[in-house]
């Protein structure tokens, strides 16, 4: 059977897509460590799969996915939301970059503008712009996407005679910045998209992944129900990337409009066995089991982390990263650095108010940690780092921490 060292010895260039160089610790990528990727798990769910389903598993699936795997998850998203959700709601995608990709060939023409957030996922943009679009990033404070400011942008790229396609943000556990837009925030967002008649695209990969029991607020989409919200899930940070799996949730007339595109009418749903095996997993009660156990275990990653870096650094934990969003004014403003661990997902974002981004990366790659840049997600007043806790193992990252904090009180506070 499969475990974390078989994993280990395959774990290569050629068959992975990013390899860590040896002795370098990797906080750099979202993604999950070898170990926490259920391969077991997964092995029982296709073999359940097969048993149940039979050659069926096999043949091009529905266009807009197997009915059995848009039932299970639009009953999961009906029970935690507390409002209607059916298959008529579902579309299968092969992941969130899959889905992004859907929306912006059917909702959008090149040149088109798409509202992204001042800090956002980098790939996600870079898929838009490679679809010809321009994405427009609009200011964030301490809950998100600022509704003044999205209002704002709508009306200059109106003005300037461009339309806006849609806009896409990460209500939920953020990348990079691990922040939660509260409740009220979504509904004042909701009732300027509303009025603007803009299309809300709303990203939640990390949504399922709450590390201190307190369940986020209700989704956009729950909100709104489904009008004029899409929301994207996938289950490549709660089980792994490699099935690239994940659904659209919208209105029914959405989900026709997506799957009369000829890639299904040709080649059926995307991951149509998977999408069998993953509809197992749901339903035994399999992956609300790991979810508990991933759930443990990003947590004690994530404890060890911002447990050194708050001892290395001198960083108080302040109530989520946002009270210093934009404006430096923070948890920690009598100190050089701000790093607030987040309620869930995958990363931890250090702000930096005397140093620039050039130091600290510098100061990183000398101790041989692997970080991503501030810059890569967005722009703002002061240097930021995001850095991963799902890769490393605790004692690593602890080991890391200690690392960085140490060459980032040293570094240089003028640029390179
Ligand atoms: C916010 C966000 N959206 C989407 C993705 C990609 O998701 P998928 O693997 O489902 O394409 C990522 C992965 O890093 C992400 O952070």
């Amino acid at each position: 059977m499969a475990g974390p060292l078989s994993h280990a010895r395959a774990w290569r260039p050629g068959v992975v897509q990013q390899v860590c160089p040896d002795g370098v610790l990797d906080l750099g990528p979202g993604y999950l460590a070898p170990g926490l990727l259920p391969a077991g798990l997964l092995a029982e769910a296709y073999h359940g799969a097969f048993a149940e389903f039979g050659a069926a598993a096999l043949a091009y699936g529905d266009d807009r996915g197997a009915e059995p795997f848009r039932a299970a998850v639009a009953d999961r998203v009906a029970r935690a939301e507390g409002s209607a959700c059916g298959p008529e709601h579902v579309f299968v995608t092969a992941g969130t970059s899959h889905a992004l990709y859907l929306l912006a060939r059917t909702f959008a023409e090149p040149g088109d503008v798409v509202l992204v957030e001042q800090y956002g996922y980098d790939l996600g943009r870079r898929l838009l712009r490679d679809c010809g679009l321009r994405p427009f990033p609009v200011a964030m404070d301490a809950h998100g996407v600022d509704p003044g400011a999205f209002e704002e942008a709508v009306t200059t790229v109106r003005a300037q005679g461009r339309r806006v396609a849609f806009a896409c943000l990460v209500p939920t556990f953020h990348n990079p910045t691990g922040l939660v837009m509260p409740e009220a925030r979504r509904r004042d967002l909701l009732a300027v998209a509303r009025r603007l008649d803009v299309l809300l695209v709303e990203d939640d990969a990390y949504a399922e992944l709450d590390l201190d029991g307190r369940t986020p607020p209700r989704s956009l989409a729950g909100l709104a129900e489904h009008q004029g919200v899409v929301r994207l899930r996938t289950f490549s940070k709660t089980l792994a990337p490699g099935l690239r799996l994940g659904y659209l949730l919208a209105d029914p007339s959405v989900v026709t409009r997506v799957a009369e595109q000829g890639v299904f009418v040709s080649g059926g749903s995307a991951n149509h066995t998977t999408s069998l095996a993953v509809a197992h997993a749901l339903r035994s009660g399999a992956y609300d089991r790991h979810l508990t156990w991933l759930r443990a275990r990003l947590r004690t990653r994530r404890d060890a982390l911002a447990t050194a870096l708050r001892s290395g650094l001198g960083c108080g934990l302040g109530p989520g990263m946002g009270a210093g969003m934009g404006s430096g004014v923070g948890s920690t403003v009598d100190n050089d650095f701000a790093c607030d661990p987040p309620e869930g997902g995958y990363f931890l974002w250090v702000r930096a108010f005397a140093h620039p981004e050039s130091a600290l990366l510098a100061a990183a790659e000398a101790v041989g940690v692997r970080v991503a840049a501030g810059s890569r997600f967005g722009s703002g007043p002061h240097a930021a780092v995001r850095l991963a806790y799902s890769f490393t193992e605790p004692d690593k990252l602890t080991v890391a921490a200690g690392l960085l904090a140490e060459a980032w009180r040293s570094a240089s506070t003028t640029p390179a």
